[in-house]
């Protein structure tokens, strides 16, 4: 335990939505898994942060979700963005979790997600320009690639993509602890308009052979299972994306040695992905309820009790990476938890990897790159499960053309 005037200090009560975590959570996290690995925090809440545990609590069918489910529905109150929470892939427990689950499973497979690569490759090309200039890596970039590509999948209009994003901003909000009344009203507004916008889609839907003609044509799944999935999806798929993306860049620009061994070696790029994944992910913690009594870490945890597994924790445990807090390129052996375990592992996670990998392909070529905002002074998504910036200015010089053989 850390020593003060040789008194020790109590670990404080542990808050994820306490400001200083939200904008640096991993001392906290250090604290966590040096002294209380299995920690009861806030509101009676268990914070488990070890890798081995995260891994257990993450793959445990006596862990379920919903009474989680039943947490944020409560405390949206009754409207259109309980209606989605309350069918959402995300939120269901066994059958119904593996029967949503199945049904998205093959459009995500690394074989299906082949024909995209060269539509994801055009769309960095696009997106990242070559003159000298400014870019915002979360806007101009991130985003577009990371909305354009899920849309693609889904089948969704190209010309939508502005009133999705922003509809996505007005309800990313409430999906956080500390969402008021004015926040909530909003998400609600916005989640009703974006179901109506679905809502006419699935209904005016000819067969077609991408995902949303899939689901639609599917007889065991209702319109409004239809229209959880595809919110979800929209959602999952973009604003992890794209905040991991931002979570990338910081750790490069924050390491010039390490981005030029990127650029002097661009087959490191796939393994750097693993690292930045590791290093800040865009997924910090995902939650669970007991079902059942559960023994961890020489403590025992209660049925009906909540849990939190922090992945971004796990990723800097020392028990299984050296040095957690060295951003490495060149690391191996890096598994992360950010895209969780389990029979609930992330259904995008080849889709997600083949997007960043081509992204940070693309801005490591770039040279000279700058922030010129202080990263002290960047603006953090109010959150306690997700982390990214809400924009990044980059600067950088002209990109020498490549020369063609
Ligand atoms: C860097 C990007 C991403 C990260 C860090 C991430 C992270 C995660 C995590 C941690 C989970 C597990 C949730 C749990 O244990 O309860 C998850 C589930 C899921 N993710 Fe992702 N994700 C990413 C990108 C994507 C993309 C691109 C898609 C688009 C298809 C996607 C779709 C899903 C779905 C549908 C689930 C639910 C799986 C289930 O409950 O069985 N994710 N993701």
């Amino acid at each position: 335990m850390t020593q003060l005037a040789g008194q020790p200090l109590p670990l404080a009560c542990f808050d994820p939505s306490a400001p200083e975590v939200q904008r640096d959570p991993y001392p906290h996290y250090d604290r966590l898994l040096r002294e209380d690995p299995v920690h009861r925090g806030v509101n009676g809440i268990w914070f488990v942060s070890r890798y081995d545990d995260v891994r257990t609590v993450l793959g445990e069918d006596r862990l379920v979700r919903q009474g989680i489910r039943d947490f944020w529905s409560q405390l949206v109150g009754p409207g259109p963005l309980s209606g989605i929470l309350s069918r959402t892939v995300l939120f269901q427990d066994e059958p119904d979790h593996t029967r949503l689950r199945t049904l998205i499973m093959p459009a995500f497979a690394p074989r299906a997600l082949r024909a995209l690569e060269a539509e994801i490759d055009r769309l960095v090309a696009e997106l990242v320009g070559q003159d000298a200039g400014e870019l915002d890596v979360i806007n101009d970039v991130a985003y577009p690639l990371a909305l354009g590509v899920i849309s693609t999948v889904l089948g969704l209009p190209a010309h939508d993509r502005d009133r999705l994003r922003a509809w996505s901003l007005r309800i990313g909000p409430t999906l956080d602890l500390a969402a008021g009344p004015a926040e909530i009203a909003d998400g609600q507004a916005a989640m009703a308009e974006l179901t109506g916008y679905l809502t006419d889609l699935v209904d005016t839907r000819p067969a077609s052979g991408d995902l949303l003609g899939i689901l639609c044509a599917d007889g065991d799944t209702s319109r409004e299972e239809i229209i959880a999935m595809v919110v979800t999806l929209i959602f999952a798929g973009h604003e992890t994306v794209t905040n991991q993306i931002g979570n990338g860049v910081l750790a490069l620009a924050a390491h010039p040695e390490q981005l030029e061994l990127l650029r002097s070696r661009p087959g490191l790029v796939p393994g750097a992905v693993e690292e930045i994944l590791r290093y800040d992910s865009s997924v910090q913690s995902n939650s669970r309820q007991l079902a059942d009594d559960l023994e961890l870490g020489g403590k025992t945890l209660r049925r009906g009790e909540l849990v939190v597994a922090l992945m971004g924790a796990a990723n800097r445990d020392p028990a299984r990476y050296a040095e957690p807090g060295r951003f490495d390129v060149t690391r191996t052996g890096v598994h992360p938890l950010s895209f969780g375990s389990g029979m609930r592992h992330c259904v995008g996670a080849v889709l997600a990897r083949l997007e960043l990998v081509a992204a940070f392909r693309a801005l490591v070529r770039l040279p000279g790159w700058r922030l010129p905002t202080d990263p002290d002074a960047l603006q953090y998504q109010r959150s306690t499960m997700f982390r990214g910036v809400l924009s990044l200015p980059l600067a950088h010089e002209a990109q020498t053309p490549r020369r063609t053989p």
